[in-house]
């Protein structure tokens, strides 16, 4: 189906009843570009986070680049989600975008083609960034865990706690100017909130990691909104929050 058209039919369905302009508005133009490898991709062996449920952790990742944290994360052998047949599921999208989607986990499609957000879930994601105005070449989307839980679970703290290194480097390489956790658990992963979804949707609030912070605007999840659709005009309020935030720099 034509993009615009796809865009078209979230809106009405997520209650838009009226235009407020004349004119489309290019808010999202291209931020000018930020260097994410600092330095050669770093040939040490990689020494793998240590991993306490109960908190503290002593974060070993050393990438500099995306490559190198792509060699990391395929050499780690500290999350229990890792499992002979499992692929890695990094990141898709523009690695320049201002706005970074940090979802749950990858589902099974995902593992099949290695990229997040590429089954039904995805596909109403794309449906979301399309209404407005956005595709994955102007966003950039990963995970707070990087390998598919079995069955389609949620992600266990333990398996949360071991990706967290890796996520909080991934941030900070990428260096967005907004993060867009989508669902519960990616916002208790990079939110100080012991707060649910339902009541932290719609603030504007900051992800503070070790390395990186910026504003972070959390999201229904796009499955949780195939689940409950009479959700999508609170996502379409989250959208436009996240379309001005854009626009006016995030
Ligand atoms: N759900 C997620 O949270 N992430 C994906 O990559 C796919 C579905």
């Amino acid at each position: 189906m034509d993009k615009r058209l796809e865009s078209l039919i979230w809106q009405m369905e997520a209650g838009a009843d009226d235009s407020v302009g004349e004119t489309c508005l290019n808010a999202l133009a291209p931020r000018p570009a930020k260097p994410i490898a600092v330095s050669a991709p770093v040939s040490t062996p990689t020494i793998a986070p240590t991993v306490q449920v109960s908190g503290a952790q002593i974060s070993g990742v050393q990438a500099q680049s995306l490559e190198a944290l792509r060699d990391e994360l395929e050499s780690f052998e500290g999350c229990a989600l890792k499992q002979p047949g499992r692929r890695l599921v990094l990141a898709d999208g523009n690695p320049k975008a201002p706005v970074m989607f940090i979802g749950e986990g990858p589902g099974e499609e995902e593992d099949q083609q290695g990229l997040p957000f590429v089954g039904p879930s995805g596909r109403l994601l794309d449906r979301m960034l399309a209404a407005i105005g956005l595709d994955r070449s102007g966003v950039y989307i990963s995970n707070i865990v990087f390998w598919r839980p079995p069955g389609n679970r949620a992600p266990t703290d333990a398996e949360v706690a071991a990706c967290q290194p890796f996520v909080a480097r991934h941030i900070a390489l990428i260096r967005p100017r907004l993060v867009v956790p989508l669902g519960g658990p990616a916002a208790k992963a990079l939110l100080a909130s012991g707060e649910g979804i339902t009541r932290l949707r719609g603030k504007k609030l900051v992800y503070q990691g070790p390395e990186w912070s910026c504003p972070a605007l959390p999201m229904f999840h796009p499955a949780y909104l195939l689940r409950q659709p009479m959700h999508k005009r609170l996502a379409w309020k989250d959208l436009l929050a996240l379309q001005a935030s854009l626009r006016e720099g995030a």
